[in-house]
Protein backbone atom coordinates (compact mmCIF):
# COMPACT_ATOMS: atom_id res chain seq x y z
CA UNK A 1 0.00 0.00 0.00
CA UNK A 2 1.39 3.16 -1.24
CA UNK A 3 1.72 5.93 1.23
CA UNK A 4 -1.43 8.19 1.49
CA UNK A 5 0.10 11.47 0.93
CA UNK A 6 2.19 10.75 -2.31
CA UNK A 7 1.53 13.01 -4.89
CA UNK A 8 -0.66 11.45 -8.23
CA UNK A 9 0.22 14.17 -10.29
CA UNK A 10 -1.64 14.22 -13.17
CA UNK A 11 0.61 13.18 -16.20
CA UNK A 12 -0.50 15.81 -18.97
CA UNK A 13 0.95 13.14 -21.49
CA UNK A 14 -1.28 10.57 -20.73
CA UNK A 15 -4.03 9.62 -23.73
CA UNK A 16 -6.75 11.74 -23.21
CA UNK A 17 -9.52 13.32 -24.95
CA UNK A 18 -9.43 16.96 -25.20
CA UNK A 19 -13.53 17.82 -24.23
CA UNK A 20 -12.50 21.29 -25.76
CA UNK A 21 -12.61 19.94 -29.45
CA UNK A 22 -15.59 18.98 -28.99
CA UNK A 23 -17.50 22.54 -28.99
CA UNK A 24 -16.31 23.64 -31.73
CA UNK A 25 -20.32 23.37 -33.23
CA UNK A 26 -20.84 26.66 -31.38
CA UNK A 27 -23.05 27.02 -28.02
CA UNK A 28 -26.61 25.98 -27.45
CA UNK A 29 -27.95 27.29 -24.58
CA UNK A 30 -29.40 25.31 -21.36
CA UNK A 31 -31.90 28.21 -19.57
CA UNK A 32 -34.56 28.02 -17.38
CA UNK A 33 -37.56 30.84 -18.60
CA UNK A 34 -39.76 30.74 -16.01
CA UNK A 35 -38.85 30.18 -11.89
CA UNK A 36 -41.81 29.55 -9.43
CA UNK A 37 -41.32 29.76 -5.59
CA UNK A 38 -43.35 28.78 -3.40
CA UNK A 39 -43.49 29.39 0.49
CA UNK A 40 -39.71 28.71 0.20
CA UNK A 41 -37.34 30.69 2.68
CA UNK A 42 -38.15 34.11 2.27
CA UNK A 43 -40.22 33.99 -0.73
CA UNK A 44 -44.31 33.82 -0.29
CA UNK A 45 -45.15 33.31 -3.52
CA UNK A 46 -42.85 34.27 -6.12
CA UNK A 47 -42.74 33.68 -9.91
CA UNK A 48 -39.27 34.72 -12.55
CA UNK A 49 -40.05 35.40 -15.89
CA UNK A 50 -36.01 35.51 -17.43
CA UNK A 51 -34.60 34.84 -20.99
CA UNK A 52 -31.81 32.74 -21.77
CA UNK A 53 -29.24 35.54 -20.86
CA UNK A 54 -27.58 35.76 -17.88
CA UNK A 55 -28.91 36.73 -14.82
CA UNK A 56 -28.02 39.45 -12.61
CA UNK A 57 -29.22 39.48 -9.15
CA UNK A 58 -28.61 42.61 -6.40
CA UNK A 59 -30.47 43.80 -3.44
CA UNK A 60 -29.25 43.97 0.06
CA UNK A 61 -28.04 41.57 2.59
CA UNK A 62 -31.03 39.25 3.50
CA UNK A 63 -33.33 39.90 0.89
CA UNK A 64 -33.21 36.72 -1.00
CA UNK A 65 -30.89 36.11 -3.93
CA UNK A 66 -28.55 33.17 -2.44
CA UNK A 67 -32.51 32.21 -1.63
CA UNK A 68 -33.01 31.87 -5.41
CA UNK A 69 -29.78 30.44 -6.49
CA UNK A 70 -30.37 27.62 -3.71
CA UNK A 71 -33.89 27.06 -5.04
CA UNK A 72 -32.17 26.59 -8.82
CA UNK A 73 -29.77 24.08 -7.26
CA UNK A 74 -32.42 22.08 -6.17
CA UNK A 75 -33.62 21.47 -9.52
CA UNK A 76 -30.39 19.06 -10.04
CA UNK A 77 -29.79 15.58 -8.28
CA UNK A 78 -28.93 15.95 -4.45
CA UNK A 79 -29.54 18.66 -1.53
CA UNK A 80 -28.99 22.07 -2.95
CA UNK A 81 -26.00 24.16 -2.70
CA UNK A 82 -26.44 25.02 1.19
CA UNK A 83 -27.19 21.05 1.60
CA UNK A 84 -29.78 22.65 4.21
CA UNK A 85 -32.01 19.48 5.90
CA UNK A 86 -35.21 20.35 3.61
CA UNK A 87 -37.61 21.05 6.75
CA UNK A 88 -35.52 24.12 7.01
CA UNK A 89 -36.38 25.51 3.50
CA UNK A 90 -40.27 26.09 4.53
CA UNK A 91 -41.27 29.76 4.91
CA UNK A 92 -40.85 30.99 8.39
CA UNK A 93 -43.06 33.80 9.30
CA UNK A 94 -44.13 35.34 12.69
CA UNK A 95 -47.64 33.44 12.33
CA UNK A 96 -45.68 30.50 12.17
CA UNK A 97 -43.88 28.04 9.95
CA UNK A 98 -45.10 26.73 6.09
CA UNK A 99 -45.48 22.95 6.54
CA UNK A 100 -44.33 22.36 3.02
CA UNK A 101 -42.50 24.51 0.17
CA UNK A 102 -42.61 24.24 -3.48
CA UNK A 103 -39.95 25.38 -6.34
CA UNK A 104 -40.48 24.97 -9.93
CA UNK A 105 -38.99 25.79 -12.98
CA UNK A 106 -39.48 25.40 -17.02
CA UNK A 107 -36.16 24.51 -18.52
CA UNK A 108 -35.00 24.51 -22.08
CA UNK A 109 -32.41 22.33 -22.92
CA UNK A 110 -31.09 18.96 -25.01
CA UNK A 111 -34.77 17.56 -24.50
CA UNK A 112 -36.30 20.59 -25.51
CA UNK A 113 -38.52 22.46 -23.37
CA UNK A 114 -39.28 21.18 -19.64
CA UNK A 115 -40.70 21.56 -16.77
CA UNK A 116 -39.11 20.36 -13.49
CA UNK A 117 -40.31 20.57 -10.19
CA UNK A 118 -39.23 19.68 -6.37
CA UNK A 119 -41.43 19.95 -3.29
CA UNK A 120 -41.45 19.40 0.40
CA UNK A 121 -44.53 18.40 2.46
CA UNK A 122 -43.92 17.91 6.32
CA UNK A 123 -44.52 14.82 7.67
CA UNK A 124 -46.80 16.26 11.14
CA UNK A 125 -48.72 17.49 8.09
CA UNK A 126 -49.02 14.57 5.74
CA UNK A 127 -52.11 12.94 7.19
CA UNK A 128 -53.04 11.81 3.24
CA UNK A 129 -50.37 12.69 1.03
CA UNK A 130 -46.69 11.51 1.40
CA UNK A 131 -44.13 13.58 3.39
CA UNK A 132 -40.77 14.53 2.26
CA UNK A 133 -39.00 15.09 -0.55
CA UNK A 134 -40.91 14.73 -3.88
CA UNK A 135 -39.41 15.64 -7.64
CA UNK A 136 -41.93 15.95 -10.83
CA UNK A 137 -40.32 16.10 -14.72
CA UNK A 138 -43.60 17.43 -16.52
CA UNK A 139 -46.07 16.95 -13.67
CA UNK A 140 -44.69 13.00 -13.28
CA UNK A 141 -43.57 12.17 -10.13
CA UNK A 142 -40.34 10.43 -10.15
CA UNK A 143 -38.70 8.01 -8.00
CA UNK A 144 -35.35 10.28 -7.24
CA UNK A 145 -33.92 13.44 -7.75
CA UNK A 146 -30.55 11.70 -9.72
CA UNK A 147 -33.62 11.89 -12.94
CA UNK A 148 -33.24 15.37 -12.54
CA UNK A 149 -29.67 15.67 -13.89
CA UNK A 150 -30.72 14.12 -17.33
CA UNK A 151 -32.62 17.66 -18.31
CA UNK A 152 -30.66 20.39 -16.03
CA UNK A 153 -27.26 20.72 -15.06
CA UNK A 154 -26.17 23.33 -12.65
CA UNK A 155 -22.42 24.25 -11.02
CA UNK A 156 -22.30 26.86 -8.45
CA UNK A 157 -19.77 28.58 -6.68
CA UNK A 158 -20.61 30.24 -2.87
CA UNK A 159 -19.05 32.01 -0.45
CA UNK A 160 -18.56 29.27 1.82
CA UNK A 161 -16.06 28.16 -0.72
CA UNK A 162 -13.53 30.61 -0.13
CA UNK A 163 -12.26 29.08 2.44
CA UNK A 164 -11.75 25.74 -0.37
CA UNK A 165 -8.25 25.62 0.09
CA UNK A 166 -7.10 26.91 3.51
CA UNK A 167 -9.47 24.56 5.16
CA UNK A 168 -10.22 20.71 5.83
CA UNK A 169 -9.40 18.41 3.21
CA UNK A 170 -12.96 17.19 3.55
CA UNK A 171 -14.74 20.28 2.27
CA UNK A 172 -12.03 19.55 -1.17
CA UNK A 173 -12.85 16.28 -1.41
CA UNK A 174 -16.26 17.26 -1.67
CA UNK A 175 -15.75 19.48 -4.11
CA UNK A 176 -13.58 16.94 -6.34
CA UNK A 177 -16.66 14.37 -6.00
CA UNK A 178 -19.06 17.01 -6.97
CA UNK A 179 -16.88 17.48 -10.18
CA UNK A 180 -16.55 13.85 -10.64
CA UNK A 181 -20.20 13.48 -10.39
CA UNK A 182 -20.08 14.96 -13.52
CA UNK A 183 -18.38 12.72 -15.44
CA UNK A 184 -19.65 9.45 -13.71
CA UNK A 185 -23.21 9.86 -12.39
CA UNK A 186 -22.56 6.76 -10.20
CA UNK A 187 -19.69 8.13 -8.56
CA UNK A 188 -22.14 9.95 -5.69
CA UNK A 189 -23.51 6.53 -5.23
CA UNK A 190 -20.26 4.78 -4.70
CA UNK A 191 -18.82 7.35 -1.91
CA UNK A 192 -22.21 6.76 -0.29
CA UNK A 193 -21.74 3.11 -0.07
CA UNK A 194 -17.96 3.17 1.12
CA UNK A 195 -18.72 5.06 3.56
CA UNK A 196 -21.24 3.20 4.92
CA UNK A 197 -19.41 0.07 4.67
CA UNK A 198 -16.47 1.95 6.49
CA UNK A 199 -18.49 2.80 9.32
CA UNK A 200 -19.84 -0.45 9.66
CA UNK A 201 -16.04 -1.70 9.70
CA UNK A 202 -15.28 1.06 12.68
CA UNK A 203 -17.99 -0.64 14.34
CA UNK A 204 -16.87 -4.24 14.48
CA UNK A 205 -13.58 -3.44 14.79
CA UNK A 206 -14.41 -1.57 18.03
CA UNK A 207 -16.32 -4.72 19.22
CA UNK A 208 -14.22 -7.08 21.47
CA UNK A 209 -14.59 -10.46 19.61
CA UNK A 210 -14.08 -9.89 16.11
CA UNK A 211 -15.90 -11.17 13.59
CA UNK A 212 -13.12 -11.90 11.54
CA UNK A 213 -15.23 -13.35 8.57
CA UNK A 214 -17.88 -10.87 8.71
CA UNK A 215 -14.63 -8.21 8.49
CA UNK A 216 -13.84 -9.94 5.59
CA UNK A 217 -17.18 -9.47 3.28
CA UNK A 218 -17.36 -6.02 4.36
CA UNK A 219 -13.40 -5.35 3.44
CA UNK A 220 -14.00 -6.91 -0.06
CA UNK A 221 -16.61 -4.88 -0.60
CA UNK A 222 -14.91 -1.53 0.77
CA UNK A 223 -12.29 -2.25 -1.83
CA UNK A 224 -14.42 -2.84 -4.76
CA UNK A 225 -16.06 0.71 -3.65
CA UNK A 226 -12.44 2.46 -3.16
CA UNK A 227 -11.14 1.73 -6.34
CA UNK A 228 -14.43 2.78 -8.52
CA UNK A 229 -14.07 6.33 -6.68
CA UNK A 230 -10.15 6.39 -7.39
CA UNK A 231 -10.68 5.51 -10.33
CA UNK A 232 -13.39 7.87 -11.21
CA UNK A 233 -11.60 10.61 -9.36
CA UNK A 234 -8.56 10.25 -11.87
CA UNK A 235 -10.83 10.21 -14.89
CA UNK A 236 -12.47 14.05 -13.97
CA UNK A 237 -8.96 15.11 -13.02
CA UNK A 238 -7.59 13.49 -15.97
CA UNK A 239 -9.96 15.62 -18.08
CA UNK A 240 -9.72 18.72 -16.10
CA UNK A 241 -5.96 19.13 -16.19
CA UNK A 242 -5.56 20.16 -20.00
CA UNK A 243 -7.88 22.13 -19.80
CA UNK A 244 -6.93 24.15 -16.97
CA UNK A 245 -3.37 24.24 -17.64
CA UNK A 246 -4.46 25.93 -21.11
CA UNK A 247 -7.28 28.07 -19.47
CA UNK A 248 -4.49 31.24 -18.87
CA UNK A 249 -3.46 30.78 -23.09
CA UNK A 250 -3.31 34.10 -24.67
CA UNK A 251 -4.81 32.47 -27.63
CA UNK A 252 -8.14 31.63 -25.49
CA UNK A 253 -8.48 34.92 -24.40
CA UNK A 254 -8.31 33.68 -20.80
CA UNK A 255 -8.27 36.00 -17.77
CA UNK A 256 -7.57 33.15 -14.79
CA UNK A 257 -4.30 32.15 -14.24
CA UNK A 258 -3.41 28.91 -15.74
CA UNK A 259 -3.84 25.55 -12.90
CA UNK A 260 -2.20 22.62 -12.11
CA UNK A 261 -4.20 20.12 -10.14
CA UNK A 262 -3.53 16.62 -8.60
CA UNK A 263 -4.51 14.47 -6.40
CA UNK A 264 -3.21 13.05 -3.64
CA UNK A 265 -4.08 9.95 -2.34
CA UNK A 266 -2.71 6.64 -2.25
CA UNK A 267 -5.27 4.54 -3.83
CA UNK A 268 -5.31 7.31 -6.98
CA UNK A 269 -1.31 6.47 -7.32
CA UNK A 270 -1.86 2.77 -7.40
CA UNK A 271 -4.06 2.99 -10.03
CA UNK A 272 -1.74 5.60 -11.88
CA UNK A 273 1.28 2.86 -11.37
CA UNK A 274 -0.80 -0.70 -12.10
CA UNK A 275 -4.13 -2.22 -12.69
CA UNK A 276 -7.14 -1.62 -10.96
CA UNK A 277 -7.56 -4.69 -9.86
CA UNK A 278 -4.21 -4.90 -8.18
CA UNK A 279 -4.46 -2.16 -6.64
CA UNK A 280 -8.11 -3.36 -5.19
CA UNK A 281 -6.47 -6.72 -4.02
CA UNK A 282 -3.73 -4.22 -2.61
CA UNK A 283 -6.08 -2.08 -0.64
CA UNK A 284 -7.84 -5.16 0.62
CA UNK A 285 -5.26 -6.89 1.93
CA UNK A 286 -3.98 -3.89 3.65
CA UNK A 287 -7.44 -3.11 5.29
CA UNK A 288 -7.19 -7.20 6.81
CA UNK A 289 -3.56 -6.36 7.52
CA UNK A 290 -4.16 -2.67 10.02
CA UNK A 291 -7.42 -4.11 11.48
CA UNK A 292 -5.88 -4.02 14.84
CA UNK A 293 -3.68 -0.41 14.19
CA UNK A 294 -7.02 0.87 12.99
CA UNK A 295 -8.92 -0.52 15.70
CA UNK A 296 -7.00 1.12 18.31
CA UNK A 297 -7.54 4.39 16.61
CA UNK A 298 -10.65 4.00 16.28
CA UNK A 299 -11.42 4.65 12.22
CA UNK A 300 -10.14 3.41 9.24
CA UNK A 301 -7.09 5.18 8.74
CA UNK A 302 -6.63 4.76 5.08
CA UNK A 303 -8.81 4.85 1.62
CA UNK A 304 -10.25 7.31 -0.33
CA UNK A 305 -11.66 8.66 2.78
CA UNK A 306 -8.21 10.56 3.19
CA UNK A 307 -7.60 12.14 -0.08
CA UNK A 308 -6.99 15.30 -1.41
CA UNK A 309 -7.23 17.54 -4.08
CA UNK A 310 -3.46 19.94 -4.89
CA UNK A 311 -4.15 23.16 -6.70
CA UNK A 312 -1.10 25.57 -8.24
CA UNK A 313 -1.26 28.52 -8.93
CA UNK A 314 0.54 28.39 -12.52
CA UNK A 315 2.04 31.93 -13.05
CA UNK A 316 3.50 31.51 -9.83
CA UNK A 317 4.17 27.71 -9.15
CA UNK A 318 2.49 28.66 -5.81
CA UNK A 319 -0.34 25.89 -3.58
CA UNK A 320 -3.29 27.87 -3.92
CA UNK A 321 -3.68 27.99 0.01
CA UNK A 322 -0.61 30.45 -0.32
CA UNK A 323 -2.26 32.53 -2.85
CA UNK A 324 -4.19 35.87 -1.82
CA UNK A 325 -7.72 35.94 -1.25
CA UNK A 326 -8.65 37.19 -4.64
CA UNK A 327 -6.09 35.35 -6.26
CA UNK A 328 -7.62 32.29 -4.68
CA UNK A 329 -11.00 32.88 -6.28
CA UNK A 330 -9.66 33.53 -9.79
CA UNK A 331 -8.22 30.10 -8.87
CA UNK A 332 -11.62 28.41 -8.23
CA UNK A 333 -13.57 30.40 -10.89
CA UNK A 334 -11.12 29.25 -13.44
CA UNK A 335 -12.19 25.37 -12.62
CA UNK A 336 -15.38 26.35 -12.58
CA UNK A 337 -15.41 27.16 -15.79
CA UNK A 338 -13.11 24.37 -17.41
CA UNK A 339 -15.63 22.09 -15.25
CA UNK A 340 -18.36 23.89 -17.39
CA UNK A 341 -16.57 23.73 -20.71
CA UNK A 342 -16.52 19.59 -19.47
CA UNK A 343 -20.11 19.43 -18.92
CA UNK A 344 -20.97 21.65 -21.99
CA UNK A 345 -18.90 18.86 -24.29
CA UNK A 346 -20.67 15.79 -22.64
CA UNK A 347 -24.20 17.39 -22.53
CA UNK A 348 -24.74 17.83 -26.35
CA UNK A 349 -22.96 21.39 -26.66
CA UNK A 350 -25.30 22.99 -23.70
CA UNK A 351 -23.45 24.89 -20.85
CA UNK A 352 -24.59 23.85 -17.46
CA UNK A 353 -26.16 26.42 -15.69
CA UNK A 354 -23.76 28.82 -13.49
CA UNK A 355 -24.86 30.27 -9.75
CA UNK A 356 -22.43 32.42 -9.12
CA UNK A 357 -22.91 33.47 -5.26
CA UNK A 358 -21.17 37.19 -4.40
CA UNK A 359 -18.61 36.02 -7.37
CA UNK A 360 -17.85 39.99 -8.19
CA UNK A 361 -16.50 40.39 -4.16
CA UNK A 362 -12.50 40.09 -4.12
CA UNK A 363 -11.99 40.20 -8.04
CA UNK A 364 -10.68 43.17 -9.33
CA UNK A 365 -11.98 45.10 -12.39
CA UNK A 366 -10.31 43.25 -14.81
CA UNK A 367 -11.38 39.62 -13.92
CA UNK A 368 -14.76 41.14 -13.22
CA UNK A 369 -14.86 41.74 -17.01
CA UNK A 370 -13.15 38.70 -17.66
CA UNK A 371 -15.47 36.21 -15.79
CA UNK A 372 -18.54 38.29 -17.93
CA UNK A 373 -16.92 37.66 -20.99
CA UNK A 374 -16.05 33.96 -20.62
CA UNK A 375 -19.39 33.55 -19.48
CA UNK A 376 -20.70 35.11 -22.92
CA UNK A 377 -18.05 32.57 -24.77
CA UNK A 378 -19.79 29.74 -23.06
CA UNK A 379 -23.06 30.76 -23.37
CA UNK A 380 -24.55 29.66 -20.16
CA UNK A 381 -27.01 31.44 -18.48
CA UNK A 382 -25.10 32.50 -15.45
CA UNK A 383 -26.97 33.75 -11.85
CA UNK A 384 -24.93 36.17 -10.39
CA UNK A 385 -25.79 37.84 -7.25
CA UNK A 386 -24.41 40.87 -5.39
CA UNK A 387 -25.08 43.81 -3.66
CA UNK A 388 -24.08 46.65 -5.49
CA UNK A 389 -24.96 46.79 -9.43
CA UNK A 390 -21.90 48.44 -10.30
CA UNK A 391 -20.07 45.71 -10.02
CA UNK A 392 -21.39 44.09 -12.89
CA UNK A 393 -21.54 47.47 -15.24
CA UNK A 394 -19.17 45.18 -17.42
CA UNK A 395 -22.00 43.04 -18.50
CA UNK A 396 -23.83 45.51 -19.97
CA UNK A 397 -26.34 44.75 -22.89
CA UNK A 398 -25.42 40.78 -22.34
CA UNK A 399 -26.93 40.37 -19.07
CA UNK A 400 -30.44 40.72 -17.56
CA UNK A 401 -30.85 42.77 -14.23
CA UNK A 402 -33.63 41.93 -11.02
CA UNK A 403 -33.67 43.65 -7.94
CA UNK A 404 -34.39 41.62 -4.80
CA UNK A 405 -35.57 43.19 -1.97
CA UNK A 406 -37.63 41.69 1.11
CA UNK A 407 -38.35 38.20 -1.01
CA UNK A 408 -39.58 39.76 -3.97
CA UNK A 409 -37.71 40.28 -7.42
CA UNK A 410 -38.50 42.82 -9.50
CA UNK A 411 -36.75 43.97 -12.90
N1 LIG B 1 -37.09 29.19 6.30
C1 LIG B 1 -37.01 30.53 6.21
N2 LIG B 1 -38.14 31.27 6.36
C2 LIG B 1 -38.10 32.61 6.26
N3 LIG B 1 -36.98 33.30 6.01
C3 LIG B 1 -35.84 32.61 5.85
C4 LIG B 1 -35.81 31.18 5.94
N4 LIG B 1 -34.54 30.78 5.73
C5 LIG B 1 -33.81 31.88 5.53
N5 LIG B 1 -34.60 33.00 5.61
C6 LIG B 1 -34.20 34.39 5.42
O1 LIG B 1 -33.99 34.68 4.07
C7 LIG B 1 -33.30 35.92 4.03
C8 LIG B 1 -32.55 36.04 2.76
O2 LIG B 1 -31.49 35.12 2.72
P1 LIG B 1 -30.41 35.11 1.55
O3 LIG B 1 -29.32 34.25 2.04
O4 LIG B 1 -31.05 34.75 0.27
O5 LIG B 1 -29.99 36.64 1.51
P2 LIG B 1 -29.03 37.37 0.49
O6 LIG B 1 -29.84 38.34 -0.31
O7 LIG B 1 -28.24 36.39 -0.27
O8 LIG B 1 -28.14 38.21 1.48
P3 LIG B 1 -26.54 38.45 1.54
O9 LIG B 1 -26.26 39.63 0.66
O10 LIG B 1 -26.31 38.79 2.97
O11 LIG B 1 -25.85 37.22 1.11
C9 LIG B 1 -32.50 36.01 5.32
O12 LIG B 1 -32.90 37.15 6.03
C10 LIG B 1 -32.91 34.76 6.08
O13 LIG B 1 -33.10 35.00 7.43
MG1 LIG C 1 -26.31 35.79 -0.16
Amino acid sequence: MPTQHSTARVQQSEPISNPAADLAGGACRLAISQLTLTSFRNYGFERLDVTAAPVVLTGANGAGKTNILEALSLLTPGRGLRASPFGELARSTSAGAAQEWGVAAQTHGPSGPVSLGTSWISPEHSATQASGRKVQVDGSVQKSSGVLGSYLRCIWLTPTMDRLFTGPASDRRRFLDRLTGSFDPGHGYQVQTFEKLMRERNRLLDQAKQNSAWLDGIEHQMAEAAIAIAAARRTAINALAPLLAASGAASRGGHFPWVEIALVGGLEDSIASGSAIEAEESYRQHLGDMRERDSAAGRTLDGPHRSDLEVIHGPKGLAARHCSTGEQKALLIGIILAHARVIQAAFRGFSPILLLDEVAAHLDEYRRAGLYDEITTLGAQAWVTGTDKSLFEAFGGRAQYFTVTDGKVRP
